[in-house]
């Protein structure tokens, strides 16, 4: 198994200088959205390349960040190849992609065919029969955590002046907490299914995006309902959870409600972009009015840059 160091192993993670570093690298950003949920498999990385391409469409200049690093997928949904040569000497060089998008993700990197990366590597050395790991190494240095295989990422990839980085990250709210130590986020999309665990597990991200200073710009439910053929109605796939009365009480709105697509599902497995294959369906409409409250986000932040506070 790879251990990221493989990857990139200068060993010169600084923690206290993290930040400064990638805001340094981040300066040709204009805005940077991060898309996080508590639960897995809500739809963060179907939505992180269909707003990408919407906005690469109108023309906008966007590069994504698959932070799912160990479950990369972006690529796969982008219909992207594995590359052959990795533009590794002077940072990270972001992969082309279509639309113009710039995409930065682990299996794009130096034997990223290779089996996942591991993070420590304690879990790394094996019994004798190769199955089980052995008694706990020492603690690994910082550079071997999530955070600072983000960190890497985040302070060397030169995605040179683009309009929008998109963070895609892995689900779990302890990888916003980790993203938001690094960057200053300028929106959070919180994805969540319509039923009730999801729901309280979005109130309890509400609490910590707060706790944390991540602007929450607003909530996303996806698969609420399927639409079957024959059936003249919206079906419910779980019991409802009150996600209304999450984005009221906390002030946060519901930025669009995504029907279960079985189309959307294609889509994305066969690597083609749904918002240009299938623009004209309700769907496609749903994922382009998420895309422009992103672009408002951008054009409020470009506007801030314009005209700084005096
Ligand atoms: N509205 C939808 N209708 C049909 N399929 C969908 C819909 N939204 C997402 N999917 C499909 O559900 C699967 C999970 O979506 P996706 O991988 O984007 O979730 P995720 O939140 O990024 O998951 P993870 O937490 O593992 O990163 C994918 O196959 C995707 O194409
Ligand atoms: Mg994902």
């Amino acid at each position: 198994m790879r251990i990221f160091s493989d990857i990139d192993n200068d060993g010169s993670v600084d923690p206290a200088g993290v930040r400064e570093l990638t805001r340094a690298n981040l300066a040709g950003v204009g805005a940077t959205i991060a898309l996080a949920s508590a639960r897995g498999g809500v739809g963060k990385s179907m939505l992180a390349v269909n707003v990408a391409a919407a906005l690469a469409m109108k023309g906008r200049k966007v590069a994504i960040v698959d932070a799912d690093l160990n479950s990369p997928s972006i690529t796969a949904m982008l219909g992207m190849k594995p590359r052959r040569r990795y533009p590794m000497i002077e940072g990270i060089g972001p992969a082309a992609a279509p639309h113009g998008l710039r995409v930065v993700s682990s299996d794009q990197l130096p034997g990223g065919e290779a089996p996942p990366i591991s993070f420590a590597q304690d879990y790394d050395q094996a019994d004798g029969n190769g199955a089980e790991p052995i008694a706990p190494a020492p603690a690994r240095p910082a550079e071997l955590s999530y955070r600072g295989a983000l960190s890497r990422i985040l302070s060397q990839s030169q995605f040179g002046a683009v309009d929008l980085l998109i963070i895609d990250l892995a689900s779990g709210l302890d990888r916003l907490y980790a993203l938001a130590s690094m960057v200053a986020l300028d929106g959070v999309l919180l994805l969540s299914h319509p039923s009730s665990h999801d729901a309280v597990d979005t109130r309890q991200a509400m609490k910590i995006g707060r706790a944390i200073g991540a602007p929450i710009a607003g909530i996303v439910e996806n698969m609420a309902g399927f639409n079957c053929d024959g059936c003249r109605a919206v079906r419910p796939l779980w019991p409802e959870g009150d996600l209304n009365g999450v984005a009221r009480e906390s002030a946060v709105p519901i930025l669009g409600r995504l029907a279960f697509e079985p189309r959307l599902a294609d889509s994305t497995d066969r690597g083609v972009l749904f918002v240009r294959e299938y623009a004209s369906t309700p769907t496609a409409k749903v994922l382009a009015d998420i895309a422009s409250h992103v672009d408002a986000i951008v054009a409020a932040r470009t506007r801030a840059v314009d005209t700084p506070a005096t």
